[in-house]
């Protein structure tokens, strides 16, 4: 396995308005769910597939490394396309040494089902951020389906994952709107005889869905009173197949809400994955008033795609519905911020679920905003952000612990952008997780972050 990144990021970075507008076209990186299934979908078929646009963040070479302990061939080549040859379902073989996820809770989560259903014994553990997050969510239906899952107190890594040559197939309804626990079930299903149903009833996105279908597995999915039921049918034979990577939604979140914040600003992100499960944050802002267009909406590799243009806007402060969170969950520190921005107080109710994410998001993005002289109220499970609006912009001057958390360095560094004063960002090298080269690709469209 080879792979490159850029691991240059100094750990503070210090973003400071720079009076301009930004302008040009924005080269997204490659979508992050979906990155990290091509490879694990990529090691459990036979033969050799082909990602197209893989995110190369440290988070998705989590994945790609323990894909390639348990026994997958996994290349780059010349033009940047990845090749995976995978072992067929079922024949992983037992990793030699402990898995390291890093800072991916969708690696450890989604390969905990993996392994799960392989007679193999392994170990994985991650870095302090991920060895504080909650893994009873996915460790819980494991153990129904006859798993064996050791974690360390708490339920948290790291822990070992006995995986059966018996597992049972169980019908299962989510106790938290998790696509990564959804997910986690319908893997440990694939190589479980009969059929296994996950319920949910807040869609999450459906990425392992649409992708296992792709892959030559039968997945069935029916809306009922009880929620949407999500079927895999056991071990079918998984085949090689190419995947196009859309640019990530939740990335372009972060130049978009740059653009809608400097007055003057255009900007035109091409490719931009649309899914309706994740697309929450566009609907969001444009609720704000926010000048964004969607163009060219296609279809490309199943995924709906559009390329957006966007430009700097008035933004008013609005309500955000509970019921939106689980199609915007990963948006909402950069949406605190673009609230900070509006006039008027904008209201995130229904997101504990941002207490067990990279940090405790909930209480970072309140913290920085404090930090940074916007005024807030926050709550178990909501956030109040009372915008400075009306033609004035958030003091700035602040520092902010990121606690090793990539959306939250990203969303202050956006906020310095447009403050009066700079923003100044503690350890922001979690930035590679999911977005390498984000400084530079920022400042290449006009700002200053440094
Ligand atoms: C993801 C699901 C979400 C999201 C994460 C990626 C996925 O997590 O926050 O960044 O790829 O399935 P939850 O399932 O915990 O909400």
């Amino acid at each position: 396995m080879s792979h490159s990144h850029d691991s240059s990021a100094p750990s503070t970075l210090r973003s400071t308005p720079s009076g301009r507008p930004l302008k040009g076209e924005v080269k997204v990186p490659g979508d992050k769910s979906i990155s990290h299934r091509s490879l694990m979908f990529g090691a459990l078929a036979l033969g050799t597939t082909k990602v197209h646009g893989m995110l190369e963040g440290e988070d998705v070479l989590s994945t790609a490394g323990a894909m390639h302990q348990l026994g997958a061939d996994i290349t780059r080549d010349d033009d940047g396309v990845w090749h995976v040859t995978g072992r067929g379902l079922g024949a992983l073989q037992e990793p030699e040494d402990v898995l390291d996820m890093g800072n991916s809770g969708t690696s450890a989560r989604l390969l905990m089902g993996i392994l799960g259903s392989h007679p193999i014994t392994s170990v994985m553990t991650g870095d302090a951020s991920l060895r504080k997050r909650p893994m009873g969510r996915v460790a819980n239906p494991l153990a129904e389906m006859g798993v064996t899952v050791h974690c360390r107190s708490g339920q948290r890594l790291p822990l070992m994952v006995q995986g059966t040559d018996k597992p049972l197939p169980v019908r299962y309804k989510l106790p938290v709107a998790s696509a990564q626990v959804k997910s986690c079930i319908l893997l440990a299903g694939l190589n479980t005889p009969g059929e296994t149903t996950v319920i949910e009833t807040e869609h999450t996105r459906d990425h392992t869905e649409k992708m296992l279908t792709h892959f030559g597995a039968e997945v069935r999915v029916k809306d009922t009173d009880e929620g949407r039921e999500i079927t895999v049918v056991g071990q079918p034979e998984l085949k090689a197949a190419d995947v196009i990577v859309p640019a990530d939604p939740s990335s372009a979140a972060f130049p978009t809400v740059a653009a809608l914040i400097n007055p003057g600003s255009e900007l035109r992100l091409p490719a931009i994955g649309m899914n309706p499960h994740r697309n929450g944050l566009y609907i969001t802002l444009k609720e704000m008033g926010a000048d964004i267009t969607l163009e060219n909406e296609r279809i490309e590799a199943g995924e709906p795609v559009a390329d957006l243009i966007v430009r700097g806007s008035n933004l008013k402060g609005i309500d955000v519905p509970a019921e939106r969170a689980p199609s915007m969950i990963d948006e909402y520190p950069i949406l605190a911020i673009a609230a900070a921005f509006a006039s008027g107080k904008t209201v995130m109710q229904g997101v504990g679920e941002l207490r067990v994410k990279e940090s405790d998001r909930l209480a970072a993005v309140a913290a920085g905003l404090k930090a940074n002289g916007v005024e807030i109220e926050e709550g178990d499970d909501f956030l109040i952000v009372h915008g400075v609006g009306d033609n004035n912009k958030p003091a700035g001057g602040g520092v902010v612990e990121t606690h090793l958390d990539h959306r939250i360095a990203m969303s202050f560094l956006v906020m310095g952008t447009a403050a009066e004063t700079p923003v100044t960002v503690k350890d922001a090298a979690a930035i590679n997780t999911s977005f390498p080269g984000f400084a530079t690709l920022m400042n290449n469209l006009g700002t200053e972050i440094v």
